[in-house]
């Protein structure tokens, strides 16, 4: 029997919650993320797809301890078999794990990216870096450049390669390729997967799911804040007769080069979640038992959260 490998990073049933005012003293908690399941291995890529709000920006900031201050996080975060609590994930943040924001915003604004980019390690990764930006169409003098000078593409590519650069044992590429060209995002995420086949581990968040199922070796399916399918790569290569969601389906059958055939509908809002199977109202396959939230299942080496997968 093949062994289980061990876990980098493990997470079920996490939920995260916003305080909201409503008028001057109404307030409620409003769930954008339930009952999320995600886990990491060493030496892996695991992509995270699904549509813009469906609670992928929030898992990295729940991962790294940086949500705003009216969130509460509930539910089992597990890194290197510990808890995840506040003190350890300020201590992981500087270093071990590293994060490629989505926003350029982050790059500090009065430091020149070269310096940025190395980080805090000395002696300075130089060689390295010149490298790293040159694998990734960053002429040598974008080092001495400050974030303003930079177009938002550069931007990207500089917060790739801080990353890239670190020794950070977990990276967390939140849509790190938009802005680049293809042959500028075949190498970046040619390089993480060099990262990876060094043992060490990448959540990628990203749009470009076709380029995504190339490189990963596990995707990630979140629907309106939930993970509703977690299947090997090569499945999502095969196409929707190898996947088990409806919604996994649907993906895939709307990339281009699969037929662009749209789904349907809308993703719900967070306030306002259908009862049982949130896709259930987009769905071709539900029935009266959709009403009821269905359990996480594991079918064919995958996991999926339907009453009708098989
Ligand atoms: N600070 C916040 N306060 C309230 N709701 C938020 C906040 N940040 C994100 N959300 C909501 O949480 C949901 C998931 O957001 P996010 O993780 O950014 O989605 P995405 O999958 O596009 O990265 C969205 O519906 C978004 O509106
Ligand atoms: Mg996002």
């Amino acid at each position: 029997m093949e062994q289980k490998k061990e876990t980098l990073l493990e997470i079920h049933d996490l939920s995260v919650s916003f305080r909201m005012y409503n008028g001057l003293l109404e307030q409620t908690d409003l769930e954008v993320i339930s009952d999320l399941h995600l886990t990491v291995r060493p030496g892996e890529i695991v992509a995270v797809a699904g549509s813009s709000g469906s609670g992928k920006s929030l898992l990295a900031s729940a991962i790294l301890g940086i949500l705003p201050p009216n969130a509460s996080v509930r539910g089992h975060l597990h890194y290197r078999g510990e808890e995840l609590t506040p003190r350890r994930q300020a201590q992981l943040r500087c270093g071990e794990i590293a994060l490629v924001p989505q926003s350029v915003a982050f790059l500090d604004p009065l430091m020149r990216v070269g310096r940025q980019a190395d980080g805090h390690r000395r002696p300075r990764p130089t060689e390295k870096r010149r490298e790293i930006f040159r694998r990734l169409g960053l002429p040598e003098e974008t080092e001495g450049l400050y974030p303003f000078q930079l177009s938002g593409g550069m931007a990207r590519r500089v917060l790739v390669s801080t990353a890239l650069i670190s020794d950070a044992r977990l990276v967390i590429a939140d849509e790190p390729t938009p802005g680049m060209s293809l042959d500028q995002a075949l190498e970046a995420l040619g390089m993480f997967r060099e990262m990876a086949d060094e043992g060490r581990s990448v959540i990628l968040i990203t749009h470009d799911i076709d380029l995504a199922f190339a490189f990963a070796d596990r995707v990630a399916v979140f629907y309106a804040g939930t993970t509703v399918e977690t299947a090997p790569a090569a499945d999502f290569r095969a196409g929707p007769q190898a996947l088990r969601h409806p919604y996994s389906k649907a993906l895939w059958q709307a990339l281009p080069q699969n037929g662009f055939q749209p789904i349907g509908g809308f993703q719900p809002y967070a306030g306002n979640l259908p009862e049982g199977c949130l896709f259930a109202p987009r769905c071709p396959c539900r029935t009266e038992e959709c009403r009821r939230t269905p359990p996480v299942r594991e079918i064919r080496g995958g996991e999926v959260r339907c009453f009708h997968a098989t």
